[in-house]
C-alpha cells in the first residue's frame, strides 16, 4: 500500500492564458489530494473517496468503453482510461482518495485528484512516465473524458511546484522558471464561498471566443497560431474589425500575457509593489474585458486593496466565484484576515474561508 500526494494551486497571475499558448504563474499550495493504492490480483479498479459515500468498480478490460456521468469518479476513471488509451498496461488496484483542497473554489481540486491518481496508478503498475507526459495525460483526461476544455496550468504545477517558489510556465513550449516568493509575504487565499453554475459552460464559451479571435488575426498575420502570437500593437492595427466582445476577450489575453512577463521580472527584482499593481490590473481586465469575475470576487478584492500590508489582490482560477489571491506581508496577515472576513460578511452576508498558504512542493509519494 502506498500513497501519493498532489497539491492544489493558486495562480498568482496569468489567467485564461494557458489555453492561448501563453504564460501563467501559479504556485502549488499546502492543501493536497491523497490517493492510497493497494494492488489487487484481478482486473478491477475499486475506487473510494473519503469525501463521498459511494464506491466505484471499474473492469480494466472494459474501461475504454466507459463515459463520464457527471460524478466525482469521472476524474479518477478518466485518468485510468486515458493512461490505457495511451498504451499503458494498468494492474488492478484499490484506490482510496481523499482531498483537503476545497472543491469548486478555483484551487484546482480536480487536477490534484487527477495527478495523485495518475502517480498512484503508474507506481502500482510499475510504469515510469515522465512528469511532463503525466501532466499532459491528466489534462487530456479532463478535456476528453470529463469534457472540460481546461489548459495545462493546473496539472503542470501540481507536478512541478516547489517550496517557496512560483512557477512561471510557457504553456506552448512547457519550459518553466521557478521564481522566489519572498519569505516576508504569504499567499492568502480568500474563498468567497460562491460558485456560479455557469462556470464550465462560460469557460468553454471563452475558449471559443479566443479561437474566433485567432482566426481573425491569422487572416492578416499568417504566423498567428494562438493569441500568444498577437501583440498589443497587432490588436490596435487589425483588431478593429472584430465584434466588440471578441475584441475585449482578445485584449484581456494579450495584455495578461504581457503582465505575466512583467510580473516575473518584478519578482526577480523582489519588487512586490510592482507585482501587486500588475495583479490589480489583471483583476480589472478579467472583470471588464474577459467578464469572468463575480460581484463577490469584486467585493473581496476591493476590501483587500485598502488593508495595510497588502501588495496585490485579484481573482484566481477560472472565475465566476471561487477565490481571490492576496499577496500580504506576513506581519499583517492576522489583521488582514480579520478585516476582510468582517467586511465581506457585512457586504454579502456570507462567511468567507481564508487560507494562509505556502508555496509548496508538487506531487510525491508520502506517508499518510
Ligand atoms: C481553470 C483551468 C485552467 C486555466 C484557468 C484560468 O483553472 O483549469 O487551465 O485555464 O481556469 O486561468
Amino acid at each position: 500500500m502506498i500513497t501519493f500526494r498532489a497539491p492544489g494551486r493558486v495562480n498568482l497571475i496569468g489567467e485564461h492564458t494557458d489555453y492561448n499558448a501563453g504564460f501563467v504563474m501559479p504556485a502549488a499550495i499546502n492543501l493536497s489530494a491523497y490517493t492510497t493504492i493497494t494492488p489487487r490480483d484481478d482486473r478491477q479498479l475499486i475506487i473510494r473517496s473519503d469525501n463521498f459515500e459511494d464506491e466505484i468498480e471499474v473492469d480494466l478490460d472494459d474501461a475504454t468503453n466507459l463515459a463520464a456521468r457527471n460524478h466525482w469518479s469521472d476524474y479518477p476513471i478518466g485518468v485510468a482510461v486515458t493512461l490505457i488509451r495511451a498504451g499503458y498496461q494498468l494492474r488492478g488496484a484499490h484506490l482510496e482518495i481523499k482531498s483537503e483542497v476545497p472543491m469548486g473554489s478555483g484551487l484546482s481540486s480536480s487536477a490534484a485528484v487527477e495527478v495523485s491518481v495518475a502517480c498512484a496508478l503508474a507506481a502500482n503498475s510499475d510504469l515510469t512516465i515522465d512528469r511532463k507526459e503525466l501532466a499532459l495525460l491528466c489534462q487530456k483526461a479532463e478535456n476528453e473524458f470529463v469534457g472540460a476544455r481546461v489548459g495545462i496550468m493546473d496539472q503542470f504545477v501540481a507536478l512541478f511546484g516547489e517550496e517557496r517558489r512560483a512557477l512561471m510556465l510557457d504553456c506552448r513550449s512547457l519550459e518553466y522558471k521557478l521564481l522566489p516568493v519572498p519569505e516576508s509575504v504569504r499567499l492568502v487565499v480568500c474563498n468567497t464561498m460562491v460558485n456560479h453554475a455557469l462556470a464550465s459552460s462560460a469557460y468553454n464559451e471563452r475558449r471559443a471566443q479566443c479561437e474566433a479571435g485567432v482566426k481573425h488575426f491569422a487572416k492578416h498575420l499568417p504566423h498567428v497560431k494562438a493569441l500568444r502570437d498577437v501583440t498589443l500593437q497587432d490588436l490596435e492595427t487589425y483588431g478593429r474589425g472584430l465584434p466588440e466582445v471578441i475584441y475585449c476577450r482578445c485584449r484581456h489575453v494579450i495584455s495578461e500575457n504581457a503582465r505575466v512577463l512583467a510580473a516575473a521580472e518584478a519578482l526577480e527584482r523582489h519588487d512586490l509593489q510592482r507585482f501587486g499593481q500588475l495583479m490589480a490590473e489583471s483583476h480589472v481586465s478579467l472583470r471588464d474585458d474577459y467578464e469572468v469575475s463575480a460581484r463577490e470576487l469584486d467585493v473581496m478584492v476591493e476590501l483587500a486593496t485598502g488593508v495595510a500590508g497588502v501588495y496585490g489582490s485579484r481573482m484566481t482560477g477560472g472565475g465566476f466565484g471561487g477565490c481571490t489571491i492576496n499577496l500580504v506581508d506576513s506581519e499583517h496577515v492576522e489583521n488582514f484576515q480579520r478585516t476582510v472576513a468582517e467586511g465581506y460578511e457585512q457586504a454579502t452576508k456570507l462567511k468567507p474561508e481564508i487560507y494562509v498558504c505556502e508555496a509548496s512542493k508538487g506531487a510525491e509519494q508520502t506517508d499518510i
